[in-house]
């Protein structure tokens, strides 16, 4: 089995690269993020506090999470409900973010991303795929941009869907998660050894893809 690790900061358009590299290498589309955001949707809806980690630890041995792929498209499932749209908020993601931090939660989530490696080839996409999941991936590329770029990307998708917010209010969030992301203790965001760095700041999403495709084929 062939497998494609993809790391890289909030907004430096991973999910969009990885589910488009995927279906033009016929592999199969993992999104790690989706399962951290999955976790921290199920402790709000619990009334827990994303930073406490004894109460999100204690909700793991019940936790019900599905991944379903219907093509490329990978739809997430909480307790039997379709919740793939619902992760993809701002207070969301910072509960992602909290969660991610707390070592038996990435435990539990590196055990599902490794078992959905086993089977398939996979192009995965996360913070810690390529340096702790999947270290012997035959591809490792570490895909970043600036931090104006990102906010700017993630501001026009979240205006796009409708929700209501302010530019600085999505550049202060991605700063304070790059924080979170590459200073917690466990797995923290690095750029795994052997990875390919990618800089998409001045790429369109067309010239990204092509890039990334253009590296995992000549590397597999
Ligand atoms: O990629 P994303 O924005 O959907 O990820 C949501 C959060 O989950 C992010 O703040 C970092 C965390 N995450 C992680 O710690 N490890 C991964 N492999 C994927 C995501």
């Amino acid at each position: 089995m062939t497998k494609v690790a993809i790391d890289g900061p909030a907004g430096a358009g991973k999910s969009t690269i990885s589910k488009k590299v995927a279906s033009r290498l016929g592999f199969v589309y993992i999104d790690t993020g989706a399962m951290y955001r999955t976790v921290g949707l199920k402790a709000v809806r619990c009334g827990i506090d994303t930073t406490d980690a004894e109460g999100v630890t204690s909700i793991l041995p019940k936790l019900d999470i599905d991944i379903r792929h219907e093509g490329v498209e990978q739809y997430i499932y909480l307790d039997g409900e379709n919740v793939s749209d619902k992760i993809r908020t701002p207070e969301i993601s910072m509960a992602a973010s909290n969660v991610s931090a707390i070592p038996a939660v990435r435990v539990a989530m590196v055990d599902m991303q490794r078992k959905l490696a086993e089977n398939h080839d996979v192009v995965m996409d996360g913070r810690d795929i390529g340096s702790f999941v999947l270290p012997d991936a035959e591809v490792k590329i570490f895909l970043t941009a600036s931090v104006d770029a990102r906010a700017q990307r993630r501001y026009q998708e979240l205006m796009g869907k409708g929700e209501v917010v302010s530019f600085d209010e999505v550049k202060k969030d991605m700063i304070q998660r790059d924080t979170n992301d590459s200073t917690r203790a466990a797995s923290p965001l690095v750029v795994a050894d052997g990875a390919q760095v990618i800089d998409t700041s001045e790429l369109n999403l067309e010239e990204s893809i092509e890039k990334v495709v253009e590296y995992v084929r000549s590397n597999i």
